[in-house]
């Protein structure tokens, strides 16, 4: 059974905003799937249709073979769900906002206390644990959060911009926690985020998004290979004759475009015979950022798109 299945699903909000535009996706049991795109491509909107807080105009969704639509109940049984805006009690202590969450979804006092404390140690919270929430940090609310919808072990995770507000520390140490629930207990994550770089950090497979529109999805290499196929060799060496490749070298920098790493041992043979003295070849993969512009690119041109926070580019040394 699949964890997620999508088929043809679409909101559009009184007043006319069509933010999820016929889409169709399957998620299999403990894929980290990376939902991607710029603000307001219909991220949110999919996970409240995935959750039940929303009802589809068009089309359909089941979770572990449950229509959120019809029995959003049964979905939050078996799913956590961490919004952009974590709703928990901030006269409470950490801890005794796990306790209360913990007993709502029906976990004995002492299992929750068990796994509570376990979870803020996980999450760097431990020291935080007697504090009340009103003196959390956003960070700190955000890790409790996500601690708060892993005290009942959920099947799925929707994970809407769970590292948004976070520093680069915290933000590593939630990503490492969702690669090994789901590599340890096989929770299926479904991620959204407009952080290209923590994505592909984080993701297995991924579904790029647009104006509620999904523009494609695949694995990392998979997208490459569809969409930005190619490889850009950067090579630094001295005594390149003008015109071996048909550019002049920057400085001593040559870049070239390749269909493929298969291509470089013979253009550095090329060089080595051409009396070139190479020191450097790297060789320099599309990023999801790179893949994502190549979609957009002529969306882009006509309309800025919405804040994206992307990756430098994948570099591999040889
Ligand atoms: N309650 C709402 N009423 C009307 N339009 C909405 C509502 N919520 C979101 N939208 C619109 O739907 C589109 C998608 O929004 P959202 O799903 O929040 O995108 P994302 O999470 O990717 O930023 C946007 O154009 C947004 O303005
Ligand atoms: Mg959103």
């Amino acid at each position: 059974m699949n964890a997620i299945l999508i088929e043809k699903l679409s909101k559009t909000y009184p007043g006319g905003c069509r933010a999820v535009d016929s889409l169709s996706l399957s998620l299999e049991p403990g894929e980290v799937f990376g939902f991607l795109g710029p603000n307001g491509a219909g991220k949110t909107t999919t996970v409240k249709l995935l959750t039940g807080m929303l009802a589809p105009t068009s089309g359909s969704s089941r979770v572990f073979g449950i229509d959120p639509a019809k029995a959003p109940e049964q979905v939050h049984a078996l799913s956590g769900i961490v919004t952009e805006h974590a709703q928990m009690y901030d006269h409470l202590t950490g801890l005794e906002n796990l306790l209360f969450f913990g007993a709502v979804f029906g976990l004995s006092p002492a299992d929750c206390k068990k796994k509570s404390a376990s979870l803020l140690e996980r999450l760097e919270l431990s020291d935080a644990a007697d504090k009340k929430l009103s003196a959390y940090s956003t960070g700190m609310r955000q890790r409790l959060s996500l601690a708060r919808v892993l005290l009942h072990e959920p099947r799925v995770l929707f994970l809407d911009e769970p590292t948004s507000g976070l520093d680069p520390e915290s933000a590593q140490n939630v990503h490492s926690l969702i690669r090994s629930l789901a590599r340890e207990q096989g929770t299926t994550v479904f991620l959204c985020t407009h952080q290209l770089r923590y994505a592909q950090e984080v993701c297995t497979r991924y579904g790029l998004m647009e104006k509620g529109t999904l523009l494609a999805e695949g694995t990392l290499s998979e997208l490459r290979s569809r969409i930005c196929p190619g490889v850009t060799v950067k090579l630094r060496a001295s005594g390149v004759p003008a015109g071996l490749f048909g550019q002049a070298p920057k400085g001593d920098t040559l870049e070239l475009a390749v269909s493929g790493e298969q291509e470089i041992p013979g253009l550095v043979r090329r060089m080595v015979e051409a009396g070139a003295d190479v020191y450097h070849v790297s060789a320099q993969l599309p990023s999801l950022e790179d893949i994502y512009f190549q979609l957009t690119a002529k969306e882009t041109k006509k309309q800025p798109q919405g804040p994206l926070e992307t990756a430098p580019k994948q570099e591999g040394s040889l």
